[in-house]
C-alpha cells in the first residue's frame, strides 16, 4: 500500500477521501480555516448547527464536498486540545480509517493536525497515521467472501509547508513497518488452530527470519529433550502436534552490548488438557499463542528498522490437548533449570511453557527479559479486557517498560509481587506447584514465573484481556489486536 507525503494545501489534494482532525472548541484556523473557506463556510455552518462537535473520535462525513478536489470529506474529532494524547489520537485516526476502508481501492489523504509539538509532534502524528492506515484497513476477513475492509490504493499524508519531508518520511516508514508487524501478529492469532500449530508457526517464523535477516534456530522434540525442557514438553505430550521452540536473534548492537530477551507463550490451542475447559472458555483459545505471535511480529519490526541493539526472541510453541498420553494431575515435572513442579491443574499450562523458555533465555545470556503471555483469566477479572497486567522483579526495568507503553499510548497497569504470594505455590512433594488458590491468580502465576528468570531484571506482561477483542468497535476490529507490539519495539529502540 503506497504511502506518500505531500504538502499540497488540503483543498487542492486529489483523492477519494480527505480526512482532517478537528478539536473540540478549537477555532477553524490555518489549513482548517482555508478548507472551510474553500467549502464556502460549510464547516462553520455545521459547527453553528451543532453537527460538528470535534468530540473525541466523533466523525462527520460529507459525501459531496463542493469547492475542494476530493469528492468526500471526513472530519474526525480530536477532543479537547489539552486532553489530546497519542492514545486518543490513535483512536480518532483508527476510527476514521476504518470508516473509509469499507470500499475497494479507495485513495485517501490524511492531514497531520496542526498542533505542533509535544507528544504529538508532526513526526509522531505522521507515524501514527501510517500505522493506522496499515492496521485499520485490514479486517478480520481471512475467511470471508465479502471482506469488511480493503487496503487503500493510495495514502497521502499531508504536512505543512514548514515541515521537513525527510524526517517525516522516516517516521512514516517506521509507522508502516509497525503497522505491518501488528497485522502479521493479528493474522497469526486470527488463524485457527487447524492452521497454526507449533510446526506451522515455526515454519512461518523461519520464512520471516530469512526475509528480514534474523538468525533462526528451531528446536524440535529431540533437541527439546536434549535440552531437558521437561516442563514445556509435558504440556505438548497429549497432542498429535509436536512442540517447537523458535529462537530468533537480531544482532544490531555491539558484540559486548547487553541483550534484550523477548519471550512469548505460544499455546496454539488451549483445551485445558485433562482439566478441560468448558466450551465457552475454549472458543477463543486459538488465540493462546498471542504472546509468541507478538514476539515474532516485534522481531520482524526490530530487524526491518535495523535497531542498533541485540535482541533475542524466544517462542514456546505447544498445543494443550487431551489424550491417552496427556500429562496428568500429580505429575512432577523437571524444568530446564532443574526446578521440580507438581502439576495440579493442566489448564495452568502457559506458566509451564514459559518456565523452560525463560530460563533458557537467561542461559542464552539475555540480560533483561520481557515475557508476553495470555496467562490468566484472573488478570482479565482484575483489569478488564483492555488493559495489560505488568509484573516485575525490578523497579527500574519495570518503569522503563511502563514509560515506553505510555509513550505508545498502550494501556498497562502494575500489580504487586509481595513475597507472601510465593507461599501459595509451595508444594508438599516438589519445589513448587503450578497453581495456587483462586484469589490473586494473576499474581501467583507471575510469582511462579519469577522462579525461572535467574534473578535477571524481568517484566511479565499478562495480555489475556487485550490481545483478543470479543467484538468490533469503531476504532478497532474484533479478534486479534497486536497489543503491546509497539511497546516492545519502543523498549528495544532505547535498550542499553
Ligand atoms: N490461556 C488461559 C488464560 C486465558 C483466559 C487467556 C482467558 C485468555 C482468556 C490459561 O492457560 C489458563 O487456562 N489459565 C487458567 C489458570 C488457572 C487454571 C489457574 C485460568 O485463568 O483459569
Ligand atoms: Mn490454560
Ligand atoms: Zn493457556
Amino acid at each position: 500500500m503506497p504511502i506518500e507525503i505531500s504538502n499540497i494545501p488540503w483543498n487542492e489534494v486529489e483523492a477519494d477521501w480527505l480526512i482532517v482532525g478537528l478539536s473540540e472548541s478549537g477555532e477553524l484556523q490555518g489549513s482548517l480555516g482555508a478548507l472551510d473557506e474553500a467549502l464556502g463556510g460549510q464547516l462553520t455552518r455545521l459547527r453553528e448547527a451543532g453537527d460538528l462537535t470535534g468530540k473525541s473520535a466523533e466523525t462527520l462525513a460529507i459525501h459531496d464536498a463542493r469547492g475542494i478536489q476530493t469528492q468526500r470529506l471526513l472530519v474526525v474529532g480530536l477532543g479537547k486540545p489539552d486532553e489530546l494524547n497519542l492514545a486518543r489520537f490513535d483512536t480518532a485516526i483508527m476510527t476514521a480509517v476504518r470508516q473509509v476502508s469499507d470500499k475497494k481501492a479507495m485513495s485517501i489523504a490524511l492531514a497531520v493536525p496542526e498542533i505542533g509539538s509535544g507528544p504529538l509532534s508532526t513526526e509522531r502524528s505522521a507515524q501514527a497515521i501510517a500505522t493506522a492506515a496499515t492496521v485499520g484497513s485490514v479486517g478480520q476477513d481471512l475467511y470471508r467472501a465479502k471482506p469488511g475492509h480493503f487496503p487503500f490504493e493510495n495514502v497521502a499524508i499531508l504536512i505543512g509547508p514548514g515541515d521537513d519531508k525527510a524526517t517525516v518520511q522516516h517516521a512514516v516508514q517506521r509507522g508502516t513497518i509497525l503497522g505491518e508487524a501488528i497485522n502479521l501478529t493479528r493474522e497469526l492469532v486470527n488463524r485457527p488452530a487447524q492452521e497454526i500449530f507449533p510446526e506451522s508457526f515455526a515454519a512461518r517464523a523461519e520464512q520471516l527470519a530469512n526475509d528480514y535477516g534474523l538468525s533462526c534456530d528451531i528446536l524440535d522434540e529431540d533437541r527439546l529433550t536434549d535440552e531437558k525442557m521437561g516442563s514445556l514438553l509435558a504440556v505438548a505430550v497429549g497432542s498429535d502436534r509436536p512442540a517447537r521452540v523458535v529462537v530468533l536473534e537480531h544482532h544490531g548492537g555491539d558484540v559486548n552490548a547487553a541483550t534484550l530477551g523477548l519471550i512469548g507463550k505460544g499455546v496454539t490451542f488451549d483445551s485445558g488438557g485433562l482439566s478441560i475447559k468448558p466450551s465457552e472458555g475454549m472458543k477463543t483459545m486459538k488465540s493462546d499463542m498471542a504472546g509468541a505471535a507478538t514476539v515474532l511480529g516485534a522481531m520482524t519490526a526490530i530487524a526491518r528498522l535495523k535497531l542498533p541493539v541485540n535482541v533475542i526472541g524466544i517462542m514456546g510453541l505447544v498445543e494443550n490437548m487431551l489424550s491417552g498420553s496427556s500429562y496428568k494431575l500429580g505429575d512432577v515435572l523437571t524444568a530446564f533449570n532443574g526446578t521440580t513442579i507438581e502439576v495440579l491443574n493442566t489448564d495452568a499450562e502457559g506458566r509451564l511453557v514459559l518456565a523452560d523458555i525463560l530460563s533458557y533465555a537467561t542461559d542464552k545470556r539475555a540480560d533483561k527479559l520481557i515475557d508476553l503471555a495470555t496467562l490468566t483469566g484472573a488478570c482479565v477479572v482484575a483489569l478488564g479486557e483492555e488493559v495489560t497486567g505488568v509484573f516485575s522483579n525490578d523497579e527500574d526495568w519495570s518503569n522503563d517498560v511502563l514509560a515506553a507503553a505510555k509513550r505508545c499510548g498502550e494501556d498497562v497497569w502494575p500489580l504487586p509481587m509481595f513475597d507472601h504470594y510465593a507461599e501459595l505455590i509451595k508444594s508438599d512433594v516438589a519445589d513448587c506447584k503450578n497453581v495456587g488458590p483462586r484469589w490473586g491468580g494473576a499474581i501467583t502465576a507471575a510469582k511462579f514465573l519469577e522462579k525461572f528468570v535467574s534473578e535477571r531484571p524481568w517484566v511479565h506482561l499478562d495480555i489475556a484481556g487485550p490481545s483478543f477483542a470479543s467484538s468490533n468497535k469503531p476504532h478497532r476490529e474484533g479478534g486479534a489486536t497486536g497489543c503491546m507490539l509497539h511497546t516492545l519495539v519502543e523498549v528495544a529502540g532505547e535498550f542499553k
